[in-house]
């Protein structure tokens, strides 16, 4: 490390695991990944806190994973979030362009981003992301940054993200308690966004779906701009849920058979496969088809994929989305699962896993790290020091300069 550069850092804080990423951001060559730290999430239901000092204890057990791997303390944190507490919705704003050349100022355009705030938010919420959209010069659309340009109205379109304010401030104090500081909030999705997509995804229209442990989380981008975002309370405990009763057996060997045994591609299991499944308590192990286990994986799969397409019709139509689909998160690893989202979805798809991060290893290679690595690349925005150094998804952290802050009318 030389003189300047910084120490930033990524937590994720997820409903099956906490996920801590360290990285450096070099003043010369951009972000570079260097330690993590890891551990399952406790004390929290759902992303919310339900046991502080058992959450805070988890969020400090993969902070010191991380630092003892790497040597070095940190102080501020980007946390990432989410829970079927948060809400979005897309609003919209015009003023009058005053004065004799028309010219669109600075001010002028944070003067219609807060026209577009004039809807009230109820006060047990406060919104944590401000997303322009698109702005318009005299009705003509289709413009990122209007500064400069001559016009006499100027109207703008937004996404707006709220949260239940104390859940967000519970999940603060957690992190404080584990001695870091917040530096910023992010909405997961944003996050696995940042680290998996491309600049042409963006530009050209994805839905990014990342099925972590207990929520699906959605976000859609079309020309560069987030539409959508939602999150659904079911991912991929529920499936392992639906095993352990389906199976009568534990939930941890209900999560084992469905990572080594599970496919969601029912017609690829012979009849005769079987499978052993412990018995709960002192019951005996039983024998029981392989295509049974995966009927019950397959029947979950296809009720979630339903609700994601429900949901991503109330974004924009399908054929807006040019760019299809990316599945992140650890329920992306389950097999034919984006072979299944393929078909019920009727887009293409992949799956998305980091990209494009210097001491991204094979490990780190993975969709569960999505979420963290992409709270780092916020990170580095925060420390305002990004300078160069991704080279597959464009100059970042892209959506870190789209954020703004709510104006509090
Ligand atoms: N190889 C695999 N096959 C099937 N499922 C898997 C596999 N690996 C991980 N999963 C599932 O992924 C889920 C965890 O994913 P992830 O780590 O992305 O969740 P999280 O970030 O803790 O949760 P959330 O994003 O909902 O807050 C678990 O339900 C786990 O069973
Ligand atoms: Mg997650």
């Amino acid at each position: 490390m030389n003189k300047k550069d910084r120490i930033v850092c990524g937590l994720d804080i997820g409903t099956t695991k906490i996920c801590m990423m360290i990285a450096c951001e070099h003043s010369d060559s951009g972000l570079e990944l260097i330690s993590t730290g890891y551990s399952n999430s406790s004390g929290l239901k759902k992303g919310v806190v339900v046991d502080l000092e058992e959450a805070a204890a988890s969020i400090r057990k993969a902070a010191d994973e991380a630092e003892t791997k790497s040597g070095v303390s940190v102080d501020w944190v980007t946390i990432g979030t989410a829970g079927d507490h948060f809400q979005s919705f897309n609003s919209h704003g015009a003023i009058t362009i005053e004065g004799n050349h028309q010219e669109v100022t600075e001010d002028a355009m944070k003067q219609v981003i807060k026209a577009a705030q004039s809807i009230p938010i109820p006060p047990d919420r406060e919104a944590i992301h401000v997303l322009p959209q698109e702005f318009f010069l005299d009705y003509h659309g289709g413009i990122q940054n209007p500064v400069g340009l001559y016009g006499s109205r100027l109207d703008v379109n937004i996404h707006v993200v709220t949260c239940q304010s104390t859940l967000n401030q519970n999940l603060i104090n957690a992190v404080n308690r584990a001695q870091m500081r917040v530096n910023k909030v992010i909405l997961q999705q944003l996050a696995s966004a940042e680290a998996v997509l491309t600049k042409d995804e963006r530009e050209l229209g994805t839905a990014l779906i990342d099925i972590g442990g207990g929520t699906t989380d959605i976000a859609v981008f079309l020309r560069n701009a987030v539409y959508f975002t939602s999150v659904l309370p079911v991912g991929g405990s529920h499936f392992s849920r639906d095993l352990a009763i389906g199976l009568q057996t534990p939930m941890e060997e209900a999560e084992r058979i469905k990572k080594d045994s599970g496919t969601v591609l029912t017609e690829r299991v012979q009849e005769d496969e079987m499978i052993e499944a412990p018995g709960m308590g002192t019951r005996a192990r039983r024998s029981v088809p392989r295509k049974y286990v995966c009927e019950i994986l397959r029947a979950r799969a296809v009720e979630t994929l339903e609700l994601i397409k429900d949901q991503i019709s109330k974004a924009v139509e399908n054929e807006r989305l040019i760019a299809g689909v990316v599945i992140t998160g650890g329920g992306s690893m389950l097999d034919g699962m984006l072979e299944l989202a393929e078909e019920t979805l009727g887009m293409p798809v992949r799956q998305g896993l980091p990209i494009g991060v210097r001491g991204l290893t094979n490990e780190l290679s993975h969709p569960v790290y999505a979420t963290a690595i992409g709270l780092a690349l916020f990170g580095a925005g925060e420390a305002g020091h990004r300078k160069q150094g991704r080279s597959k998804t464009g100059s970042s952290p892209w959506l870190f300069n789209r954020i703004l802050s709510w104006a509090g009318n």
